[in-house]
């Protein structure tokens, strides 16, 4: 090196160093407007270009659910096709940059075999000339959480490291800029979670389970379970077959105090009547020819929690009175046996039948009746609440999808006229087999 150049050369590189800090003022005020990141990125690399010939130049950041990086901002590329362009962690030299957090700088890419190329292949080389590509991480905590890959014109006597340590100014710039923009996200993601588990909790308080309906009638219903849920009232259920008296007897125990303890249900339709007994009461061993072992009844299941009778109305008059005498006494005797059991069970039944004609036809014990009828829920047919149809109608074509994982279009309108028209004397149960 001659005596004479050197001053050039100097006052060259003063310049060159001149112009990198007063880019680094300009980016650091880009970056500095985090309201919309990905624009900052992108006019930060187009800075990059304008002043310090980057022919071609990326941000790659790495999605943390895919675990894979992708372009986030891009300058002199085709954008629609970089846009696609996805590397895994350890793939190629960008993969590799996030692997191990070190800038890498390829002086030549013609002769460099490990570069993917992905990026330019998308475009036409707009230059003859052999090609440098240098790619450092950004790091944010101790981490790479992606990369500013940026293309030159290879040139022998350019400092690679100068340029390099130039550019992991840049992304440490950038880090910072991602940095806050998590802040920010995170803080949002807290408040939203917050919020869900306001409703959560909301939803739990009172919680009507899947009961769907909000005409004037249901909206009864759901006042009354809420006033009488907390409550250890025997609540007495009826409606016409379909309509949700099994569903409001869900409701009301998990909306009672009683919701972590059991739910026990018994059908009195369902058993004949010689087995209705033991089913309710259990039995002792040798009770009957059959009985093996002792076997604890219905009642004793429940205790802390809820027993629901369903179909009340087809209990046989023997076993109306051994209820009864349940319901007076909160004890009873296993079938067989001689202790007696005290529990703690609260009582919802439910019926279909008319029980004041059965009580006139004999059918029916009055004074089981009065012992029943202390809070009564009638539940309304469906013809008589239309506006329920059609949500009942999308509800169970939501269920459906779901079960079946299948998409189906929205009910048509001449359908939905036809689901409203008609009198639905299976009530929901019939709708829900319909759909
Ligand atoms: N309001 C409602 N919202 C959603 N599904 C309902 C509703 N009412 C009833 N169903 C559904 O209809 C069917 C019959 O309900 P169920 O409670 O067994 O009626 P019931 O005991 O009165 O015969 C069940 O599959 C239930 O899930
Ligand atoms: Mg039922």
């Amino acid at each position: 090196m001659s005596v004479s150049t050197k001053p050039a050369e100097l006052i060259a590189r003063e310049r060159r160093e001149v112009r990198k800090l007063t880019t680094l003022v300009e980016i650091g005020r880009i970056l500095g407007d985090t309201s919309n990141l990905k624009t900052a990125l992108a006019a930060t690399l187009e800075t990059l270009g304008r002043h310090h010939a980057m022919l071609r130049s990326f941000v790659m950041l790495l999605d943390s659910e895919t675990e894979k990086l992708r372009i986030e901002a891009s300058y002199g590329l085709v954008e629609d096709s970089a846009r696609r362009v996805t590397y895994r962690v350890g793939e190629g030299i960008i993969g590799r940059v996030v692997q191990s957090g070190k800038p890498v700088v390829v002086p030549q890419t013609s002769r460099e075999p490990l570069l993917l190329n992905r990026i330019r292949a998308h475009e036409e080389h707009t230059t003859r000339k052999e090609i440098s590509f240098i790619c450092v991480p950004i790091v944010i905590g101790g981490k790479a959480a992606g990369v500013i890959g940026a293309e030159l014109i290879y040139k022998e006597e350019r400092d690679y490291d100068r340029t390099s340590k130039f550019l992991s100014v840049v992304a440490a710039m950038m880090a910072q800029a991602l940095k806050v923009r998590q802040g920010i996200e995170a803080d949002k993601k807290r408040l939203l979670d917050e919020n869900i588990h306001l409703k959560q909790e909301l939803r739990e308080r009172y919680d009507f389970g899947h009961i769907v309906g909000n005409s004037n009638p249901m909206r009864l219903v759901y006042e009354q379970v809420t006033q009488v849920a907390r409550t250890n009232t025997t609540v007495l259920l009826r409606g016409e077959s379909g309509t949700g008296k099994e569903m409001v007897a869900h409701a009301i125990h998990y909306n009672s105090l009683r919701s972590s303890k059991p739910f026990v249900k018994i059908s009195c339709a369902a058993l004949p009547n010689t087995l209705i007994e033991s089913e309710l009461f259990g039995y002792e061993k040798g009770a009957f020819t059959g009985a093996q072992s002792r076997k604890k009844g219905r009642f004793e299941l429940a205790d802390g929690g809820t027993l629901f009778l369903d179909e009340i109305g087809d209990l046989d008059l023997t076993t109306q009175v051994k209820l009864l005498r349940v319901l007076q006494e909160r004890e009873f005797e296993r079938l067989g046996g001689v202790d007696t059991i005290k529990v703690n069970v609260r009582l919802i039944v439910a019926t279909n039948k008319n029980l004041e004609d059965a009580i006139k036809r004999g059918q029916f014990r009055e004074d089981l009746y009065y012992r029943l009828n202390v809070f009564t829920i009638f539940m309304p047919p469906l013809r008589e609440r239309k506006p329920d149809i059609l949500l009942l109608a999308e509800h169970f074509v939501e269920k459906f999808e779901r079960e079946h994982s299948k998409r189906i279009k929205r009910i048509s309108t001449p359908a939905i006229d036809m689901l409203t028209s008609y009198h639905w004397p299976g009530n929901v149960r019939e709708l829900e087999n319909v759909m």
